[in-house]
């Protein structure tokens, strides 16, 4: 991680579970970090609590899904801070419920800030990267979603999975696009985690079966960034012992 020390990272969805598990690995590994979060408070203090590290660490109001609002929050990190060059895009949601039992505008809000979300972010960071002909790192936050479609339990998740699918198509066509450039991709796909994803006010624990921690996905992204830049991890599936995502 030495020649990432100082560089600019940004984090979304950096206030809770993943995020604030990678803005804390990022920062301890002396990274500059930019959370982009809706709830900017709840990052920074949910990020004070756990302590810095030698890094930084900045807090930026950001909807993903909303195109201006991340066209204004990489706007203020380029004039701020400098270029980004290595991007995490980790902000996601989910509504639990069959099709049937959810709406349009419940599944339109789950693709814009899933999909959509990603999308720009990883276009905005890329342009800046390559203006500044610099080397970069983009790491979409997948699911097993993402490759097979699997329930808990009778869990629903409706268009949670097309949109990882979409990921997995995303990271791939941008695995193409800048083939030859200095910029990497990486999809990571884990199982279930425990972070309060579900929004049941609970968490993934409360399914009885096996499970991953935050930090056991932060750990791998230190493990993927800290490759030479001649490595591309293209895809990282990371499932709990004894998972049966049959
Ligand atoms: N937990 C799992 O089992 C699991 C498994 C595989 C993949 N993942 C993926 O891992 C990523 C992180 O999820 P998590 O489990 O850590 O869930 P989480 O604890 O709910 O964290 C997601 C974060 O993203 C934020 N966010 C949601 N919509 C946003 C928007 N429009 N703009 C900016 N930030 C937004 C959330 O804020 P609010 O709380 O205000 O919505 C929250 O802080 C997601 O992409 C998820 O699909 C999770």
């Amino acid at each position: 991680m030495e020649r990432w020390v100082g560089k600019i990272a940004v984090v979304t969805g950096a206030a809770g579970g993943i995020g604030l598990s990678l803005a804390r690995a990022l920062s301890e590994n002396g990274m500059i970090v930019v959370g982009l979060d809706k709830k900017k408070q709840e990052m920074l203090d949910e990020i004070k609590n756990l302590g810095i590290g030698k890094g930084k660490f900045y807090a930026l109001s950001c909807d993903v899904s909303d195109e201006d609002s991340v066209t204004e929050a990489f706007g203020w990190i380029k004039k701020n801070l400098g270029v980004v060059q290595v991007l995490l895009n980790n902000a996601g949601c989910m509504v639990l419920g069959g099709f049937a039992d959810t709406t349009p505008e419940i599944w339109r809000n789950i693709l814009d800030v899933n999909l959509m979300g990603s999308i720009h972010c990883a276009t905005t960071a890329i342009k800046m990267m390559r203006e500044a002909n610099l080397e970069g790192h983009v790491i979409n936050m997948n699911s097993i979603a993402g490759h097979r479609i699997y329930l808990h339990k009778n869990l629903y998740y409706n268009i949670y999975g097309v949109t990882k699918h979409g990921i997995t198509g995303f990271t791939e066509t941008l695995q193409r696009e800048l083939m030859g450039q200095n910029i990497r991709v990486t999809s990571i796909s884990p199982g279930i985690v425990r972070t309060g994803i579900m929004g049941t006010g609970e968490d993934m624990s409360t399914l009885n079966v096996p499970i991953l921690e935050p930090k056991d996905i932060a750990d791998s992204v230190i493990y993927i960034l800290g490759t030479p830049q001649r490595v591309q991890i293209v895809e990282l599936t990371i499932r709990p012992l004894g998972e049966d995502a049959s």
